[in-house]
């Protein structure tokens, strides 16, 4: 199993270290071009799927002359992949060796659209779990012809019109990009939300578009105890709760998506509600599990299953293609030559089709969370460059954005053009889908070959400006990848999400670092822990740790301690200057802050508005009583919440006890009152 060594210690890539120094300052694409007529026959790969899949419309053109290689550099990356032995853990990585060395897990989202395993015992997989695969497809089958057949009904007896996805980065971005890119798949009549933000008005404004009746929740979350999702799982049961107002309701509105079955169960959610995945699916590799129920309910079993088989047909493609035919291996070697040779900080995706504009955004994560680390399998720092910055958006828009710089900017930004010959939409005979296809042409070719002084001396004329001919010259020599396929359908997005997942794997085994750790056992200790996930993303987890003690201290600029002088003490200071009706007005009565600052009358309420003045509720900092009712987690909840202090840890049902509120604004959240719904409030002295 590969182990983590350092990439700068194979001999072939001090070999490429050689090749760039003694090539880049010559390397010229046109040059390139005109030297070799045999270029594009040389470099570029078609891939279609093998028998079982050849049903489908998919094939992959990938187009990889445009890039600053020749044939000895290509070779040398090659050599590369061979000495690193990527074949060897691409068959750790398929049969399930434990590669996610920081928590000793196999890493088997490849296992989730395996449908081989019955035929060829060299796809089974022998891990816990495994065998649930089907079964759980089986529910994900069955619920979502349920809900969009109009079989299952809601607590009046209406079917389902939306639903609403809660769930955050993986358990958020691949049913967002996916149901994006699927839209001409969809059921036009249900109604598809995601809300994935703490941020109050993400749930707000898309519970406006909702009707209690007929919305069903997906509370999408491996862990099940993200604060961000959990916080909006909470407040949207209120709000469902607030119009239902029966508890038992909740069973056909609420489902579930998790590892976690204690805590979905606990949330209140019945366990055959509950679709289950396994600690072997890296939350940015989820999709392809029960996290890809809202893509079932949008697009349909069939065609999710599809996008399945899509995928693992490019698994099949990645592990038995020799490594010079290998599209995921050539993307990979191909962006290793940029991002650790040219010193390229940045890795643009340009999907040339609207239906792909959240592919770039999905990518993020799926790149920069698995390949942002700087330590190897076996703890070296590294010396060389790991993931690029992905980033991108879909053609033309970028066009009339970025593009100025990627062109004439001072940066190398190697790219990934992608565009469907046909469109799903041909509207004007293909007028429209032949203008596209014309910039996706034209934008790879010009930064290749760019515009000479030359030719823009001949354009501009005679009398033109030395600053103007300059200002107009393109230097090209600007690398591209060109990545074609026939249309877009749920079969090739499998496939192209797949290949890039793999392209990822490859380069995180050549740095030698784990693209698959998610957590490791509690390395700083929190007081409050229990209440909310902290294990996470080694790299996100610090900045979630400082927030939850930030959290405590919000209430109270008095216990605002152990930051640096610019972090939180100077931003409490100035909103507690802020007049207290604005508070009032902004959190409470106005529809939006920004109508509320603005001194403009509501256009509309809050999904919560309501709510807010028939609930009892503490006016200001200050001293209450409150009757205890249930006390289950009630100190947890109190005290994570940190606006309050209790005279006793431990609170028996029936008493009464005198809370004392440091919170320093009103406390007027819906939200947060209904956390404490088990607790009867005494209105305050
Ligand atoms: O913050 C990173 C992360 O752990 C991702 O890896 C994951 O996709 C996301 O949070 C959500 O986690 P969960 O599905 O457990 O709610």
């Amino acid at each position: 199993m590969a182990g983590g060594k350092l990439a700068s210690n194979y001999s072939a890539w001090k070999k490429l270290q050689t090749l760039y120094d003694s090539t880049h300052k010559s390397l010229n694409l046109r040059e390139l071009f005109d030297s070799d007529p045999k270029r594009f026959e040389k470099y570029h790969r078609i891939w279609t799927p093998s028998s079982d899949s050849s049903k489908q419309n998919t094939s992959i053109l990938l187009d990889f002359s445009k890039n600053l290689i020749n044939e000895q550099i290509f070779e040398t990356l090659l050599e590369l992949a061979r000495e690193v032995d990527i074949p060897s853990a691409t068959e750790d990585l398929f049969t399930g060796k434990h590669i996610n060395t920081s928590e000793d897990r196999a890493v088997l989202h490849i296992a989730l659209r395996n449908f081989s395993a019955q035929s060829d015992p060299k796809w089974a997989i022998s891990e816990p779990g495994v065998d649930e695969v089907h079964p759980v497809l089986e529910h994900i089958h069955h619920f979502s012809d349920a809900v969009r057949s109009g079989e299952w009904k809601g607590y009046t007896g209406k079917s389902i019109k939306s639903i609403v996805n809660i769930g955050i980065g993986g358990s958020d971005l691949g049913p967002v990009m996916v149901t994006e890119a699927l839209k001409a798949y969809s059921k036009r009549d249900l109604n598809a939300h995601f809300v994935s933000n703490i941020d109050g008005t993400h749930l707000a404004e898309t519970l406006l578009k909702c009707d209690p009746e007929t919305t069903l929740f997906i509370v999408a979350s491996k862990t099940f105890t993200t604060q961000e999702t959990i916080t909006n799982a909470e407040s949207a049961r209120a709000w469902f709760l607030s119009h239902a107002h029966d508890r038992s309701h909740i069973a056909r509105h609420f489902v579930a998506l998790s590892t976690n079955t204690k805590a979905v169960t606990e949330f209140g959610i019945a366990k055959e509600n509950m679709f289950q995945f396994w600690d072997w699916v890296g939350g940015r590799y989820s999709l392809w599990s029960a996290i890809g129920l809202s893509i079932a309910l949008v697009i349909g079993y069939e065609n999710f299953e599809s996008l399945l088989n899509g995928a693992h047909a490019m698994d099949k493609h990645f592990r038995t293609a020799p490594l010079e035919q290998n599209l995921p291996v050539i993307l990979a070697l191909v962006g290793i030559w940029y991002n650790d040779f040219y010193g390229s900080q940045t890795h643009a995706l340009l999907p040339y089709d609207q239906y792909l504009n959240k592919f770039a955004d999905y990518f993020q994560q799926g790149d920069m969370e698995s390949n942002g680390k700087f330590v190897t399998k076996d703890g070296h720092r590294v010396d060389y460059q790991t993931g690029p910055i992905i980033w991108g958006a879909a053609g033309t828009n970028g066009q009339h954005s970025f593009y100025q710089l990627v062109h004439q900017g001072t940066k190398l930004i190697p790219a990934d053009f992608l565009a469907p010959a046909t469109s799903l939409n041909p509207i004007e005979s293909s007028k429209h889908h032949r203008i596209l296809l014309s910039n996706f042409f034209a934008q790879p070719e010009a930064l290749a070959f760019g515009k000479t002084e030359d030719e823009v001396r001949k354009e501009v004329g005679a009398n033109a400006t030395e600053a103007l001919v300059k200002s107009k010259v393109f230097e090209g020599n600007r690398p591209s990848n060109s990545i074609m396929f026939p249309v877009v359908t749920p079969h090739l997005l499998g496939a192209l999400i797949a290949m890039y997942e793999h392209k990822i794997f490859v380069q995180g085994t050549i740095w030698g670092i784990n693209s698959f750790g998610e957590a490791l056992p509690p390395i700083i200790s929190y007081k409050y822990s229990h209440a909310f996930k902290i294990l996470d993303q080694m790299g996100v987890e610090l900045g979630k740790v400082l927030a939850k003690n930030i959290l405590k201290q919000l209430g109270s600029p008095g216990d605002v301690k152990g930051h640096d002088s610019s972090s939180i003490s100077p931003f409490i200071e100035h909103s507690v200057m802020l007049p207290h009706s604005s508070h009032r007005r902004a959190t409470a009565t106005a529809p939006s802050s920004a109508n509320a600052l603005a001194g403009s009358p509501p256009s509309r309420r809050s999904p919560f508005h309501s709510d807010y003045n028939s609930k009892p509720r503490f006016k200001r900092v200050g001293s209450y009583q409150i009757r205890i009712v249930d006390n289950k987690e009630l100190y947890k909840d109190l005290a994570s919440e940190a606006i309050c202090s209790i005279d006793r840890p431990k609170l028996e049902n029936g008493e009464k006890v005198d809370i004392n509120f440091t919170e320093f604004r009103p406390v007027t959240s819906y939200t947060w009152i209904d956390k404490k719904e088990p607790v009867i409030l005494v209105p305050g002295k």
